[in-house]
């Protein structure tokens, strides 16, 4: 069986399309394309429809990812259940995302994105981008990178 992964930030076009983007690369890299399930998701239904931030697109792209999600809002009632983990990138998105867990088996599925991180130890969140900088960006991609091989190396453990 799949394991069914939903990466999930406030506005779903730039922290977790890179989530996703950058999952499903390192999935491809380490041959495990037919044990994952992948996609995102934002809190907010504010871009819902749209293409990742062309910001975070190239700041992607230059890394070797194409981010090609188009941004859809988070359904609790479907994705709570089509999902095994549900990962946030800050705080607010977990208290939100918390918040509308209907059973503790729900709410187990909930996990913050930099506890997976092993070299960036001591960081509580995937900050948001929007506003900044350039630094911003590549912050988020460099938090993304060590979180998703730590969540792909706690996941291999498991099977
Ligand atoms: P994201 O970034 O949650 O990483 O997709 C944001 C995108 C848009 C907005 C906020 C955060 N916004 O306020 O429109």
């Amino acid at each position: 069986m799949k394991k069914r992964v939903l990466f999930v930030c406030l506005g779903n076009i730039c922290r977790s399309p890179s989530a996703e983007a950058i999952m499903k690369f390192q999935v491809k890299e380490r041959g495990l394309e037919d044990s994952f399930y992948i996609d995102s998701a934002g809190i907010s239904g504010f871009h819902s429809g749209d293409s990742a931030d062309r910001r975070m697109m190239m700041y992607a792209a230059r890394r070797g990812y194409v981010l090609d999600h188009v941004s859809r809002k988070f359904y609790p009632d479907a994705d709570f259940e089509a999902f095994d983990l549900i990962i946030g990138m800050d705080d607010q998105n977990i208290r939100v995302l918390r918040q509308m867990a209907n059973s503790r088996e729900e709410s187990q599925k909930i996990r913050k994105m930099t506890d997976f991180c092993r070299s960036f130890v001591g960081r509580d969140c995937v900050p948001d981008p929007y506003y900044g900088g350039e630094s911003g960006f590549e912050l988020v991609l460099d938090l993304l990178e060590d979180a998703v091989s730590g969540l792909l190396d706690e996941l291999s453990v498991e099977k």
